[in-house]
């Protein structure tokens, strides 16, 4: 079968073309997440890859993805899809999201965000949500914004923010 042809990522400095996609966890995979930053102690604004697929275990509604590129494991991104909830910001939208440090700023987080979004779509979403940490020293606010979402809001001490898709 004729493999599909790769993804092209646009962005402001660079024209990429990349084979990206994402795919559930499984036992082939699931030792290179395992090994994706951030790790137990590191400073990174959000929970470490580990931690995200121990609570994707014990809770039915998380939606965890490994990003591939070009055949390698390269991030993760966990959406959350539970359309019963009582607040808002937590019925549809990302949990966490990490992508590899020597491959970061080509464009695989907005390819997450895409694939998230379309998601939400084929689910009859219209809007996800995200919760960051605006005061970390390496706050994904910018990462976030550029992807189209906007602030509406503060929750648990976080900046909420939301994309209608
Ligand atoms: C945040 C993160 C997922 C972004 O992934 P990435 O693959 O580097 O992002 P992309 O290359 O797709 O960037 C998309 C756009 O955001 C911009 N961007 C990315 N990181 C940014 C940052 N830290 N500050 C400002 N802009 C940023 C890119 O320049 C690009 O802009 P462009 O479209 O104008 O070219 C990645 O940096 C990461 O894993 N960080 C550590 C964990 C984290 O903060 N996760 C999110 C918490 S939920």
């Amino acid at each position: 079968m004729r493999d599909p042809a790769p993804t092209i990522v646009r962005g402001a400095g660079y024209v990429l073309a990349m084979d990206l996609r994402i795919e559930p966890l499984t036992r082939d995979n699931l030792d290179d997440v395992l090994r994706l930053p951030p790790q137990a102690g590191d400073d990174e604004p959000v929970a470490p890859t580990a931690w995200s697929v121990a609570e994707a275990y014990v809770q039915p509604t998380a939606w965890p993805r490994a990003i591939i590129a070009d055949g390698t494991v390269t991030g993760f991104v966990m959406a959350n899809w539970s359309p019963e909830e009582s607040e808002p910001a937590f019925r549809a939208g990302i949990w966490r999201m990490n992508v590899a440090e020597d491959a970061r700023r080509r464009g695989i987080g907005r390819f997450a965000v895409e694939q998230v979004a379309a998601e939400a779509r084929r689910r009859g979403v219209d809007r996800i949500t995200v919760l960051w940490d605006a005061g970390h020293p390496r706050s994904p606010e910018g990462f976030y914004l550029r992807c189209g979402f906007l602030p509406i809001g503060e929750l648990f001490g976080q900046r909420l923010g939301e994309l209608i898709v």
